[in-house]
């Protein structure tokens, strides 16, 4: 059909994952470009992508994500953490990343105040940093599903956590980090069920 639609049929929210399958590094590396190539509003790029292998801090992270086994059955799981202190109009690193664009001086200007205006007639009547900044959060995490299925290995997205505990647990500055969203990444164990969705006449409108 299409290799992106083949992918897509192929993922699903794995939630029986084999322990005993590991990712090859050469295509863990290939999942995180995808969530380093993936786009960032403003191209502010304020995240990071922290992988967590080790066994004890999977072991130590379970129950502060509703002791769901994905974490630790699992190959590896990517903890996408959002930065929304770097992002807040007047921090010098956003002033840095329009002047990183080559622009001449008055429309780089013009951009720092556009990125201001917009978050004060848009973004903060509606959410905080924070939120923003997880909206970005998650288009590194389709990413990084769709590019893992593309290479037959098997993801689970995880909002069910407890996001205190999981800073806690990691040693997060949560000056800096917030944790955005978690997905798990290795080799289904078993027959998967089918998937459901609702036909597309009541999903896509063209006008
Ligand atoms: C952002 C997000 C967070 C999710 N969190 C969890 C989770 O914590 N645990 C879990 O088992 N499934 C989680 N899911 C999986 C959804 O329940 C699942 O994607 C949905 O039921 C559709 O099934 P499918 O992905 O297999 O097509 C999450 C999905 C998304 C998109």
């Amino acid at each position: 059909m299409n290799a992106i639609i083949d992918a897509l049929h192929f993922r699903h929210a794995c939630k029986k994952f084999d322990p005993d399958k590991k990712i090859a590094p050469k295509d863990l590396d290939t999942i995180l470009e995808a969530a380093r190539l993936s786009p960032f509003s403003f191209g502010m790029e304020a995240w990071k992508f922290l992988v967590l292998h080790s066994d004890a801090v999977r072991e130590k992270l379970r129950p502060a994500c509703w002791d769901q086994a994905q974490v630790t059955d699992s190959s590896h799981v990517v903890v996408i953490l959002a930065r929304p202190d770097l992002v807040t109009p007047g921090n010098p690193y956003v002033d840095k990343s329009f002047a990183g664009r080559g622009l001449p001086e008055d429309a780089t200007r013009a951009y720092i105040e556009k990125y201001k205006w917009y978050m004060e007639t848009e973004v903060y009547p509606r959410m905080n940093l924070y939120a923003w900044c997880c909206k970005q959060c998650y288009i590194a995490l389709a990413n990084i599903m769709t590019t893992a299925a593309s290479l037959g290995i098997d993801s689970c997205p995880m909002e069910g956590f407890e996001k205190d505990r999981v800073e806690a647990v990691l040693g997060i500055d949560t000056k800096e980090f917030e944790v955005a969203v978690l997905v798990a990444l290795g080799y289904r164990a078993g027959d998967q069920p089918p998937r459901r969705r609702h036909p597309k006449e009541m999903l896509v409108e063209i006008r």
